[in-house]
Formats: structure tokens, C-alpha cells, sequence
């Protein structure tokens, strides 16, 4: 049998991840990751490509003989690269796991999700979406509602386009700044304005090829800077999975509520869908209701959901574009993931680049890995506000934690920092 080439597409802590677990197949043959971190590195190789730039990426599946492309992150789904490979003559035949820019709309659109989940009776808060030109009306709606008030910026704002506002006040000034003076660029042209929902955030995955669909472990992000979830939104400073308030019952839910009817919706649409679908959720009194989609793998999510995952992650992918997807048993280990996320001092802000980061050999407890690295000469040096992720794998939450928190303490750089509390909230169920 023909082995299979793979270009990965990113260069952060989930594709560090991704890689790991793809090197492990024995149906793969070489596997490259554009443009990759010093982590990739070591389990394949790095190809100085941006995935935004197609017509490189195209010159090098070509050169290389790529079977599969595999997009990590949104912005090249969501700038067309699935459409891109469809419309070349050299390119269509080439598998892509990540859907068409069709697809990625989910979450490319605030507004686009929020009507396809209403038209497919997908739970989720209710919604009214405003422009410049109905701004009095948008400020008319604030008044309707209760506080706290939930403004999401339609288009990509690189994670902050959402504003929880205490106050009507506050409300009514941001909105203005969001639609009259463009806060956010264009991404805020238009807003939703959205119910607030009282719950507790867990993440939840599958993978599709808009026919079949496969569940994944579900995980908890954690996105504040601060201890006890304070300060400000980052990307996300650590994981856990499984989940402990999100038992077998919940997740039959969001299997039944949410994930099945997002693939036939997609479906009934005329969309195509072969990638990730990851579904925000909020779980409120046992009830999922689904805050946001994105068209991918979280990240740190895929850093604690993958090392769970027994199958071949590479057989899974082909399947998928095979349209062999339903023959997959997906096979979990019991065991908890922990992940954390260990980041340069002033993530989200400002922040030190090139900080040689030492320790990493001796981790031997931990997965390691690389979110926001590159390495010069023999030195990993970090080149981004998140730079490792640290993930245990333990028989209880408790002893996950502790390992990872240690093995984090293990890795250093000038000004390195990680919460202390990942997973202490879920001690409690
Ligand atoms: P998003 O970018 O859509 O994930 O939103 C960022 C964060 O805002 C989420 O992680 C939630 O914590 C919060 N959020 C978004 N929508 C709602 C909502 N309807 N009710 C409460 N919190 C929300
Ligand atoms: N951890 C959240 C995200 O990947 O969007």
C-alpha cells in the first residue's frame, strides 16, 4: 500500500500536537508542517510556507507529491485555500482536511452561524444582529434585555470580537464604538447582540466529511490570564479533558442536539464539510447551547484531546476523505489530560521575543509541546505570547495537574508564566 505524504498547515501548540500524533502512523510517509515551530521539527519537517500563501503551497504539493493537506488553523480555510485546490486541474484531487470558504463561514460569521443554528433548531441564545445603519434600533434591542449584555463582532477579530458588558451603559458605548467607529475594522460592520447564558464553557469536537461524522473528547479551555479567571482573554492558557461536569448523558445531548444536526444542516444547506467542527458550548443546567463554531481544532484543546485518542489519527483523516468514516471506533483513553500553557510575561499584550528557553530535555513525565518557538543555532528560543504547552496524562484530575504544573516549573525562559490553577475548578464534581 502506498504510503501517505501530509503537509500540515500552522505553527502553534495544536499543530505541534497534530504532528506528534500524525508521525506515529505507519500509513504515513513524510510529513511536513508549514511553516512549522522548533517542536514540528523533531517529528517532521518544516517548510517555510505561510498558509495564507497558495501559490507556494501549491508549487510544494506538487514538488513533494502531497496526498493530504492538513489546515490547522482558520485563516487559510477561511480565505478560500479548500476552494483554491478545488479550482486547480493539479490541486482537486489533493484531500483536504478543512472545509470550503462555504463552510468556514461558520466561523468566519457571527451572524451566518447564529442563522444557521436558528434554522436548524440548534440551541443557542437568542440573537438580533445590527449594522451602522441600524444602530438606534441595536441600542433600542439593549434596552429589551437584561444585563449582562453580549456583544460579538460579526467577522474574525483574532479572539476579541466578544465584549461582556456589566452595564447598559457600557453597552450602548461599545456598540457605538463596534458599528459607528469600526473598533474592530471591518470584522465590526456588523454585531450581534446576543442573550447572555448562565452556564458552565466546556468545548466540544468532531470531525465530518459532511456525510458521516466522528465525536471526540470534549475539553475545558481556560482563556483568562489571571488566577480564578481573571483579566484578560488570551487564546487560552490551558486544557483539560475529560470533562467532569460533561458526563455521558451531557455529551449524548450535544451529540444529539447539537453535532448531528449541524452535519445534516450543513447538508440541507447544499454546504460541503470535510474538516474539525468545534463547537463553543455552554452547558446551563445540564443543557448544551452552542455560543460559537469554529471550523477547526482548538488550541490547547488538541493538546489534551489527541494524547486521549488510541486511534491512528492519520487512518481517521483518510477515512474521512474516503468517505470511510463510519467504520472508525474511536477508542479514548480513560485517563485525564491536563494541559498547561506555559506563556511569555505580558501575554495578551506586549511581550519578549527570542528568550532562550531551557529545560525542556528534562520533562520526562509530560507531553511537550511547542506552541510559540523557533530554534537558532542549538537554542529554542520562544517567538510568540504562548510558547509550550505541558500535558500529563494521569489516572485522576488531581494527579494531572500536579505533574504538568511541575513539569512546567522544569521549563524556563526569562519572564516565563503559567496559571497554577488549570483544572482547579473541576475538582468539585
Ligand atoms: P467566543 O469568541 O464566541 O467564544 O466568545 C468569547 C467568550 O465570551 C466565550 O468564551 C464566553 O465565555 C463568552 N460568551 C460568548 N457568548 C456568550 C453568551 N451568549 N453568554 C455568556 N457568555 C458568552
Ligand atoms: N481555545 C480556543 C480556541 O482555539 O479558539
Amino acid at each position: 500500500m502506498n504510503k501517505t505524504n501530509v503537509l500540515l498547515i500552522g505553527h502553534g501548540g495544536r499543530e505541534h500536537a497534530i504532528a506528534w500524533k500524525l508521525s506515529q502512523s505507519p500509513l504515513l510517509n513524510q510529513l511536513y508542517i508549514s511553516p512549522g515551530n522548533a517542536g514540528t521539527q523533531a517529528v517532521g519537517t518544516n517548510v517555510p510556507i505561510s498558509g495564507n500563501d497558495f501559490e507556494s503551497i501549491k508549487k510544494f504539493v506538487l514538488e513533494k507529491k502531497i496526498d493530504l493537506v492538513v489546515v490547522g488553523p482558520e485563516d487559510p480555510l477561511v480565505l478560500g485555500i479548500h476552494d483554491y485546490f478545488l479550482d486547480d486541474e493539479l490541486l482537486k484531487n489533493i484531500s483536504i482536511i478543512g472545509p470550503q470558504k462555504a463552510g468556514a463561514e461558520l466561523e468566519g460569521s457571527k451572524d451566518f452561524a447564529k442563522q444557521f443554528m436558528i434554522r436548524h433548531g440548534i440551541p443557542t441564545g437568542a440573537y438580533q444582529t445590527f449594522t451602522k445603519d441600524t444602530l438606534t434600533e441595536g441600542i433600542a434591542f439593549l434596552k429589551t434585555l437584561n444585563p449582562p449584555y453580549v456583544l460579538k463582532a460579526d467577522g474574525l477579530a483574532a479572539g476579541k470580537g466578544v465584549l461582556i458588558c456589566k452595564t447598559l451603559r457600557e453597552a450602548e458605548v461599545e456598540l457605538t464604538e463596534m458599528l459607528a467607529n469600526q473598533k474592530f475594522g471591518k470584522a465590526s460592520e456588523m454585531v450581534v447582540i446576543e442573550e447572555f447564558l448562565d452556564g458552565i464553557e466546556l468545548s466540544a469536537f468532531a470531525i465530518t466529511n459532511g456525510h458521516e461524522y466522528l465525536v471526540l473528547p470534549e475539553a475545558k479551555d481556560y482563556k483568562r490570564i489571571g488566577i480564578g479567571d481573571t483579566g484578560t482573554n488570551t487564546g487560552g492558557m490551558g486544557s483539560i479533558s475529560p470533562v467532569p461536569f460533561a458526563g455521558k448523558e451531557f455529551m449524548q445531548k450535544v451529540e444529539n442536539r447539537v453535532i448531528k444536526p449541524t452535519v445534516e444542516g450543513l447538508r440541507k444547506d447544499g454546504i460541503p464539510y470535510q474538516g474539525f467542527l468545534f463547537f463553543g458550548l455552554m452547558n446551563v443546567k445540564d443543557d448544551p447551547f452552542v455560543i460559537e463554531y469554529n471550523v477547526r481544532l482548538g488550541d490547547p484543546e488538541t493538546e489534551s484531546i489527541l494524547p486521549r485518542i488510541k486511534n491512528d489519527l492519520l487512518e481517521i483523516f483518510l477515512a474521512t476523505a474516503d468517505g470511510n468514516l463510519s467504520k472508525i471506533k474511536l477508542e479514548t483513553d480513560e485517563r485525564t489530560a491536563a494541559c498547561v500553557m506555559i506563556v511569555s510575561g505580558g501575554y495578551p499584550g506586549g511581550y519578549a521575543k527570542g528568550k532562550v528557553i531551557t529545560g525542556l530535555e528534562t520533562v520526562d513525565k509530560s507531553l511537550v509541546f511547542h506552541a510559540g518557538t523557533s530554534s537558532i543555532n542549538a537554542n529554542v528560543i520562544s517567538s510568540g505570547g504562548r510558547v509550550i504547552a505541558v500535558t500529563t496524562l494521569a489516572d485522576d484530575l488531581n494527579a494531572a495537574i500536579v505533574q504538568s504544573l511541575e513539569s512546567a516549573s522544569q521549563i524556563t525562559f526569562e519572564d516565563a508564566y503559567f496559571r497554577s490553577d488549570i483544572g482547579k475548578d473541576l475538582m468539585q464534581y
